[in-house]
């Protein structure tokens, strides 16, 4: 986790740094620190200026105003803690014994144990409990043999130190190191962790993400994997893993990769929800344009090749995202007719099941950088691609808000989203477009399988094409009833969600969303299993939310509502109005529509009531603690 941001070039660099990781913060905010290099006023020879802060961002920002930190090269960092509690001396940068050599970085370095020991039975005394702080002491030490061996050039002293520096670590990681000796030279580095250079007008930057990048530069140079770069006031030298210096174009971000403002919205997370009839829009506009011919129903970017001849699909994914997939695994096996089977990506890794030849596997992943996701992906291809036989040969397919992100440079199918950055930590929008997804994926499956009436297509078709305009009104109507419900949970420490078939996915997302945002204990069952367990924990101070959309489950779902009444639980419905739904203490309405497309519009309910029950009892909806957006270490 964690988010890291370097800059040099003719501005000072601590305002710089202090922009770009207000732009990473929901990476982490545990702490955060940053390092410059610069003379003070009168001083001849730059010196190094470490200034870190536990806690959110304005703390560190409060101490450069007050202690200043001079230089027009520096390194920030904001951290989610891994390694060491969230205290100042466990915070980033980390410095080598002289205190001149600084180093920020994201990731977990697996072997640091050893290294650390190594490291102490040489006399090197460690400042912090971190697995980071070895890498300062390894690069100071490696300096120190490339001196005794003549090599003098100190721009190039580093970049080899780094280099060889990089070939000891194992884990993955970003990293970011100044020193005071080389005022004109700050060196990256990335294995399986983000990188992303920017080439801004007189100075070059370097961050974990590109909302860090965006207010200075839209032109970019993703890192690829094992590189190691040199960025100096004139250019950047970017190395692959084996010392081979590389040349590629840089490319450019997308105007949507800029924006990121709470415009007049009090939460990211509130401004985000709000944007879904648009995210609902833009994916209709894309991808169900008219006149496609009937058997390629939806606009993806594969060809005929990528749906023939596919057995079983494999979903991996984590958090929200495995929510999504959830929902998608009903379409994909319920109307697409493919046997269809999701997972914990970080149980994937270490548990994958037997291999079935001709298998679609998909990641979801709104990121596209999270740690267990990508090397579940990495994993299952190379098991596959070492199969003798190629009828187990690999085939990937990668779902994600972030085209440019890791996941996209390590699957070559890939379906944009395209919700446009998402900065509240728990997911909304990217959510939506995850389940976008997976719509057209099914309705392309089903129709080149034949395994649904043409009629049946058009009419899914038809309900998608109309979910922006109900989304709208649902989320106007929806917002002021959920402001007015959440009072009511201001005493609630367990609450219930129950859902079953297509929504038994949002039921769980609606109670991941509680938990993130809220604190409030959440549980999310099928309706039909509560009588197996849960049912034991119903009393008037449980809410049970239960979603109710007509289908092949709707009386069952009552039912199962009733079995909850019958024993004094508060019932929330989240149902269509109509004499069924009266059983409810409260109803939060929505329209009644197919089976197939309600998730696109009960998980609506589930987000806002989160939203203001967190935001009534006066929580940090954007941060909540302990999370992150971005989770990249295993
Ligand atoms: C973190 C976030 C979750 C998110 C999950 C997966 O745990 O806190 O909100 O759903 O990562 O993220 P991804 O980027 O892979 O969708």
């Amino acid at each position: 986790m964690c988010g890291i941001v370097a800059v040099i070039g003719s501005q000072e660099a601590a305002p710089l740094l202090l922009s770009g990781l207000r732009q990473l913060e929901y990476r982490g905010y545990d702490s955060a620190g940053l390092a410059t290099v610069g003379a003070d006023k009168g001083d001849h020879l730059a010196t190094l200026t470490c200034r870190r802060a536990k806690g959110k961002l304005n703390n560190l920002a409060e101490l450069v105003d007050r202690k200043g930190s001079p230089g027009h090269l520096g390194i920030g960092h904001t951290r989610w803690a891994t390694h060491g509690k969230p205290e100042e001396h466990n915070a980033h940068p980390h410095r080598d014994s002289s205190g001149s050599l600084a180093v920020v970085q994201n990731g977990i370095i697996e072997n640091y144990r050893f290294l650390r020991n190594e490291l102490e039975s040489e006399g090197i005394e460690f400042a912090s409990e971190t697995d980071t702080e070895v890498i300062p002491h390894l690069i100071a030490r490696e300096i120190k043999h490339l001196q005794t061996n003549g090599c003098s050039s100190s721009g190039s002293i580093l970049l080899e130190a780094v280099q060889k520096v990089s070939l000891q670590l194992k884990g993955a990681y970003a990293l970011a190191v100044v020193w005071a000796e080389t005022p004109d030279a700050l060196v990256v580095a990335r294995r399986q962790a983000p990188l992303v250079i920017g080439l801004g007008e007189g100075e070059f930057l370097c961050a974990s993400d590109t909302p860090a990048l965006a207010g200075f530069t839209r032109t970019i140079l993703p890192m690829e994997d094992g590189e190691v770069a040199l960025l100096t006031p004139l250019g950047i030298e970017l190395y692959d893993h084996t010392g081979q210096r590389q040349k590629r174009s840089p490319s450019f971000l997308t105007s949507a990769e800029h924006v990121v403002d709470k415009r007049n919205f009090r939460h990211f997370m509130l401004k985000e929800i709000h944007e879904q009839p648009e995210t609902a829009e833009l994916w209709v506009a894309r991808h169900l344009p008219n006149g496609l011919p009937e058997e390629v129903p939806v606009a993806l970017p594969f060809d005929k090749s990528f749906y023939e001849g596919i057995e079983q699909i494999q979903i991996l994914a984590c958090g929200t995202s495995r929510h999504a997939a959830m929902v998608g695994a009903y379409l994909l096996e319920q109307f697409a007719g493919i046997p269809t089977s999701v997972f914990y990506a970080s149980e994937f890794r270490y548990s994958a099941p037997p291999l079935v030849p001709n298998t679609l596997t998909i990641g979801v992943t709104q990121s596209g950088e999270t740690a267990d996701t990508l090397a579940a992906l990495s994993m299952e291809s190379e098991r596959r691609n070492s199969h003798v036989n190629s009828a187990y040969s690999s085939r990937q397919l990668g779902i994600t808000n972030r085209p440019e992100s890791s996941l996209a440079r390590q699957v070559t199918n890939i379906l944009d989203i395209g919700a446009g950055i998402e900065i509240g930590v728990a997911a909304t929008k990217t959510f939506l477009g995850q389940l976008f997804a997976f719509y057209g994926l099914a309705l392309n499956f089903a129709a080149r399988r034949n395994s649904r009436q043409p009629d049946e297509i058009r009419t899914l078709l038809e309900e998608l094409r109309s979910v922006p305009n109900q989304l709208k009104v649902l989320i106007e109507k929806h917002d002021q009833l959920s402001e007015d419900l959440a009072p009511r949970f201001s005493g609630t420490q367990d609450v219930i969600f129950l859902g079953r078939g297509i929504n038994y996915p949002i039921a769980l997302e609606g109670a991941l969303k509680l938990k993130e945002i809220s604190y409030i204990h959440a549980e999310g069952y099928p309706a039909g299993e509560m009588k197996h367990g849960p049912i034991a924990l119903l009393e008037p101070r449980v809410p049970v939310i239960s979603i109710a959309t007509p289908g092949v489950v709707f009386e069952k779902v009552l039912s199962n509502a009733q079995e909850a009444k019958a024993r004094d639980a508060q019932l929330i419905g989240i149902a269509p109005e109509g004499p069924e739904t009266e059983i409810f203490d409260a109803l939060m309405p929505i329209p009644e529509v197919s089976e197939w497309i309600s998730p696109l519009l009960s998980v609506v309910p589930m987000q806002l009531l989160s939203y203001h029950i967190a935001a009534h009892r006066g929580l940090d909806v954007d941060q909540p603690r302990n999370l992150a957006k971005s989770v990249t270490v295993e």
